[in-house]
């Protein structure tokens, strides 16, 4: 399939303001295109590291910045796409078969991760020749 990268959109949380703070929430097959089963984030993540450098078969995610800001790097094997996250009341979703690389990091950068799926290392594609061969075959 062609422009899966177009699929790779944000996705807008509600978000309550008030004198005391934001207060933000996300509801499972609602406020995203999935039920969520799994939730992971990345913190304390140093300067000049990167994450990801991965893509997923079965697996959609939506990716949140709820504590400063990162880019990341999508490529469906066709088309690339780089983004700035910086707003926790924005997720960008992911669907499978995108290979996503996060960096810039800024500090206490917190990446929030909602899965439609456990953890299976088998889900994974973690060789990028592997993933594009696996594109250009399918095509
Ligand atoms: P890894 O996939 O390398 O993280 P990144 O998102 O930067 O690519 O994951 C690091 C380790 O954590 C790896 O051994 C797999 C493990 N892991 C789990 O056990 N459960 C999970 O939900 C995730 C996302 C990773």
């Amino acid at each position: 399939m062609k422009n899966r990268i177009n699929l790779c959109k944000f996705f807008d949380f509600p978000q309550i303001k008030d004198s005391r703070g934001n207060l933000t929430f996300i509801e499972s097959s609602i406020h995203i295109p999935f039920k969520i089963e799994r939730v992971y984030f990345l913190s304390s993540v140093p300067a000049n590291t990167e994450r990801g450098g991965h893509a997923h078969k079965a697996l959609h995610q939506i990716i949140i910045p709820i504590s400063g800001t990162f880019d990341i790097h999508l490529d469906d094997g066709i088309n690339k796409k780089s983004l700035h996250l910086d707003r926790d009341d924005k997720g960008l979703y992911l669907c499978p078969f995108i290979w996503r690389e996060i960096n810039a990091f800024s500090e206490g950068a917190v990446c929030l991760v909602l899965a439609s799926d456990h953890y299976k290392e088998e889900d994974y594609f973690r060789d990028y020749n592997t993933f594009i061969n696996f594109i250009q075959n399918e095509c």
